[in-house]
This record gives structure tokens, C-alpha cells and sequence, in this order.
């Protein structure tokens, strides 16, 4: 698959198969993922990859996060906000999360930095999965359980949980959302 393609056709998947994903293509994925950039090549990324009881476990603890969207949920079309809240209770039955960490700190420009760096690693992983016809869906809505969820996976304690990855294999082939075009002020 051209690079171009990849970019242009990757979308979020939200629905998957009852199909587990070979641990070794999960790595494989991750290497791409830590190709990226980061400052001063500082790689801040660490991945805690959840399958089996412990991602169903995850789940149980990220069904929880409707709660806080309670708001946002009423402002929804119904067909959307059931769509949503099932999103929420099960990941779409994705078989694998994988959560994305970076180090505590409190420094904004070290915040940006590693934020920076852990997107463009997303972004390498997303790409990856698409060109090996699985699917993805990068999701911060963990934020609201992140201790709960840290607790779980045993995630260190100078690190903290910025998104999942919820991983699978395709049951739904999304439409492309749209994109803004007037998003450039070119200056000479
Ligand atoms: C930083 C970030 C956070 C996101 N958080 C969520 C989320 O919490 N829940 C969700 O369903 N999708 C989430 N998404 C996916 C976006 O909704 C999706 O990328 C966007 O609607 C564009 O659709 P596309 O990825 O299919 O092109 C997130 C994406 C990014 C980059």
C-alpha cells in the first residue's frame, strides 16, 4: 500500500470482529509505533497491551465512563447516542487495547513534548494497521478512569495513561467525517 493511501483511506473503527489479532503482528505494530519522532530522540512512550481477562476487565472499567458524558450523550441524535453509550460499555468488542503512556510532569513544554511525540507514534501505528487491513480506534475518553485503569495494567507510578488504542479486526467500514480544507494562512 502507497504511503498516500494509507493516510487518505485510515479511518476509526469503533466495530470489530470475534476475532483475536497474533500477539507478534501487536509487536510488530508497536515497533512502527516507536519509530516516530520525538524530542531529543527522548521516545517518552510506553505501551501496556491488554487481551484476554484484563482487557475485559478494562472494559468493565471504561463502561463507567458514560457517566461523565452524560451532557454530551443528551445532546446526541438517539441513533448516535446508542451508538456512542455501546462504543462506551464495549469498545465494539475490540480484542486488544493497548494503553498509551508517557511520563508525570509537570513542566508544559516537557507536556508538549512528550504529547507530540506519542501522537506521531499513534499516527505510525494507526498506518501500520490499516495497511494490514485490521482497525483501530485512538481514544482519550479512558482520562475519566485513568487511575482505575493504571491500577489494572500495573502502570508504573511516574507514568500516566494518555489514550487506548482499541485494536481489532474491521466489522464496519466508516465513512470518511470530513475535513476542514480552510485550515492555512500562507504568509510571504
Ligand atoms: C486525540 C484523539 C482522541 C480521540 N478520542 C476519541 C474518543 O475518546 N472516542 C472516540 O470514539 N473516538 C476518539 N477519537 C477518534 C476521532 O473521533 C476520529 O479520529 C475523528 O472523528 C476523525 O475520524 P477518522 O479517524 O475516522 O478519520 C480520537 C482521536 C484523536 C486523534
Amino acid at each position: 500500500m502507497q504511503l498516500d493511501d494509507a493516510i487518505r483511506g485510515r479511518r476509526s473503527v469503533r466495530l470489530f470482529r470475534d476475532e483475536p489479532v497474533d500477539p507478534q503482528v501487536v509487536r510488530e505494530l508497536i515497533e512502527f509505533a516507536v519509530d516516530a519522532p520525538s524530542s531529543h530522540n527522548a521516545q517518552p512512550w510506553h505501551f501496556y497491551v491488554a487481551t484476554g481477562e484484563i482487557r475485559d476487565r478494562a472494559c468493565e472499567i471504561l463502561s463507567q465512563t458514560t457517566l461523565y458524558y452524560e451532557e454530551y450523550l443528551e445532546s446526541l441524535p438517539d441513533e448516535q447516542a446508542e451508538t456512542t453509550i455501546a462504543f462506551l460499555a464495549s469498545l465494539g468488542d475490540a480484542p486488544v487495547i493497548i494503553a498509551v503512556t508517557l511520563p508525570s510532569n509537570d513542566e508544559p513544554l516537557d507536556q508538549i513534548n512528550a504529547c507530540m511525540a506519542v501522537g506521531g507514534a499513534i499516527q505510525n501505528l494507526q498506518l501500520a494497521v490499516y495497511e494490514r487491513g485490521l482497525g483501530c480506534c485512538n481514544i482519550t475518553f479512558s482520562f475519566w478512569v485513568r487511575d482505575e485503569l493504571s491500577e489494572l495494567l500495573g502502570v508504573a507510578e511516574d507514568r500516566e495513561i494518555v489514550s487506548l488504542v482499541v485494536l481489532g479486526v474491521p466489522a464496519e467500514t466508516p465513512q470518511d467525517r470530513g475535513r476542514d480544507t480552510d485550515v492555512v494562512t500562507f504568509l510571504d
